[in-house]
């Protein structure tokens, strides 16, 4: 009989949370295979635990052919052998649950996989049930029915000889759309839904959910947007599926990049929203897939206070910098060398305290940087292999294309949790599926629970705080405009106590003047020993200060 947590007495448990994220390939390998599984993650209980998080989020680790590393689902009530058995999930989950930290899965139903029954079914013939599960559509003039693209490059039309029509695939070509305007498919996915439910899950990351509805006129496109993401009647198709996660007491967060702030009110309204909270992109939209260079300071600020002000008392945020998808934030936000520490800890700050709730992506609270790959053969990602590819026959040059996977590839996130100074970072002793980073030497959970002013320990005070004074939970955001491109400075206030945040998140000095109407200031947190005497502060590269303040 599994623990269960009771999320219909406290419907807004997540609201009062932070969120860590497991990607169980690469989180801890039990049985010597290279591989990170479940047992894994359970024998690492204690350090989940010692963070103080409240719930974990969990990649895929259902059954697939890992095309896509099981973002592409064959089979959503089994478990990848290579991770383990349907028992050793109903093991974790209590395993969290006795240590109260609710479990969150990642539910990938834009797509499946095409070793997934349903497409196996629905590929054989037109007649058959399952064919209208997927997106089909004639040839036209003998080739694809229109321009749309997939997002892993190519056209995203796939021709099948079976039933000479093509289906269509936003990501890889084993990865085909379900048809969402069939009732059939949410039918079929409602089912899935209950049933984990049952089995003790607390709540579901939406995958790519907001390319779920595809504009049914399938014309050509100048903006391939316009073809699949948050596509008008999107809203019906969400609410629909929200009855499910209601009706189960399930939080819900949806991944939903270029879901303007807007339109985002009604996706995540206490009452009628959709979901309970989203992931939005405006803060890394910025990055241009691939390109190398760094934020500046200004937009990430307007990006960032725009979320803030439009869901101020009309909504949640979701507050995070990185996830499996991203480079590492002390890598491309910060500076992974002369001040790896220092601008750890400074990002961590600006968005941890942020109103919302907080996500941390595992290694993230190490300060773990981004990967020092210089092979194409060391890259796993399909979406990096094929960059690579199709850059060479443009006539790039290897090294140039290198420089460019080093700093945007998605396996920057992917290599294994370091975990001490041992071979691979101690994540496994077999030569792990990526190359774990050389700097685990150094950079490691054993070595930073040691150090006091670790980048771990950092993020330890920062949950601590974040969840113990509700002030940090419903203090009003407002930005005070340093009008410069270094520092991110703001304050979350409540009947007119607060705090206010200051962090330098650049290479060089800085000075902010702090307003005298802040008064009793004291200093509750800071990444360095420089102290501060008057309101004008002189701030040292990625320097970080936390006060508590009143006000008359
Ligand atoms: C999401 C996932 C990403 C995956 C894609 C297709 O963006 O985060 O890893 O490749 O969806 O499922
Ligand atoms: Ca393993």
């Amino acid at each position: 009989m599994s623990i269960l947590i009771s999320n219909q007495q406290n419907p807004t448990w997540w609201q009062n949370a932070v969120g860590y994220q497991i990607y169980p390939k690469s989180f801890f390998d039990s049985n010597h295979d290279g591989i990170g599984d479940i047992q894994g993650i359970i024998s690492k209980m204690p350090y989940i635990k010692s963070l103080g998080v409240n719930f974990v989020w969990l990649s895929p680790f259902f059954a697939s052919p890992n095309i896509d590393n099981g973002y592409d689902v064959s089979d959503y009530q089994a478990i990848d052998p290579q991770y383990g058995t349907l028992d050793d999930i109903f093991e974790m989950i209590d395993q969290f649950h006795q240590n109260n930290i609710r479990v969150v899965f990642d539910l990938v139903i834009n797509h499946t996989s095409d070793q997934h029954h349903w497409f196996k079914e629905a590929k054989k013939s037109v007649d058959n049930p399952y064919h209208d599960f997927y997106i089909w559509r004639k040839p036209v003039n003998g080739s694809v029915p229109n321009n749309w693209v997939s997002l892993f490059g190519g056209s995203a039309w796939e021709y099948n000889p079976a039933t000479k029509d093509y289906y269509y695939h936003l990501f890889a070509k084993q990865q085909p759309d379900l048809n969402w305007e069939n009732p059939k498919v949410h039918q079929a996915v409602a089912k899935i839904i209950d049933w984990w439910a049952e089995r003790g899950v607390d709540g579901f990351r939406l995958d790519a959910i907001s390319h779920l509805k595809k504009d049914q006129r399938f014309k050509d496109v100048t903006n391939q947007e316009d073809a699949m993401n948050n596509v008008s009647g999107i809203d019906q198709l969400l609410a629909n599926l929200s009855t499910d996660f209601k009706r189960n007491h399930l939080m819900t967060v949806g991944e939903a990049g270029g879901v303007p702030v807007e339109q985002a009110k009604r996706w995540v309204d206490s009452k009628k929203g959709y979901f309970d909270m989203i992931f939005q992109f405006d803060h890394v939209s910025f990055w241009e897939k691939f390109t190398v260079g760094k934020v500046d300071v200004a937009k990430l600020r307007v990006a960032l206070t725009r979320w803030q002000n439009g869901l101020d008392n009309n909504g949640w945020n979701a507050l995070f910098l990185e996830n499996h998808d991203l480079p590492r934030a002390v890598s491309y936000f910060g500076n992974d060398q002369k001040f790896r520490s220092q601008s750890a800890t400074a990002l961590a700050m600006m968005y941890f305290l942020m109103k919302g709730t907080p996500f941390i992506y595992q290694g993230q609270e190490l300060g773990m940087t981004n990967v020092d790959f210089n092979d194409i053969n060391q890259f796993r990602d399909l979406d990096s292999q094929r960059f690579y590819r199709e850059e060479l026959a443009k006539g790039a040059s290897p090294e140039e294309t290198l420089v460019k996977l080093r700093a945007k590839s998605r396996d920057n996130a992917r290599t294994p949790m370091q975990w001490n100074d041992q071979p691979n970072g101690g994540f496994s002793d077999h030569q792990p599926w990526i190359s774990s980073n050389p700097n685990a030497r150094y950079i490691n959970v054993a070595n930073e629970v040691e150090q006091t002013d670790s980048v771990l320990n950092f993020y330890r005070q920062l949950i601590h705080l974040r969840l113990k004074d509700p002030i940090l939970l419903n203090g009003q955001y407002q930005l005070i405009e340093t009008h410069d491109h270094q520092s991110f400075v703001y304050q979350r206030e409540e009947n007119h106590v607060g705090y206010l945040v200051i962090t330098n998140l650049s290479d060089q000095p800085a000075t902010v003047t702090i307003s005298d109407r802040y008064q009793n200031l004291q200093l509750v947190l800071t990444n360095t020993t420089e102290k501060q005497q008057s309101s004008t502060m002189a701030l040292k590269p990625w320097a970080a200060y936390l006060y508590k303040y009143e006000r008359n």
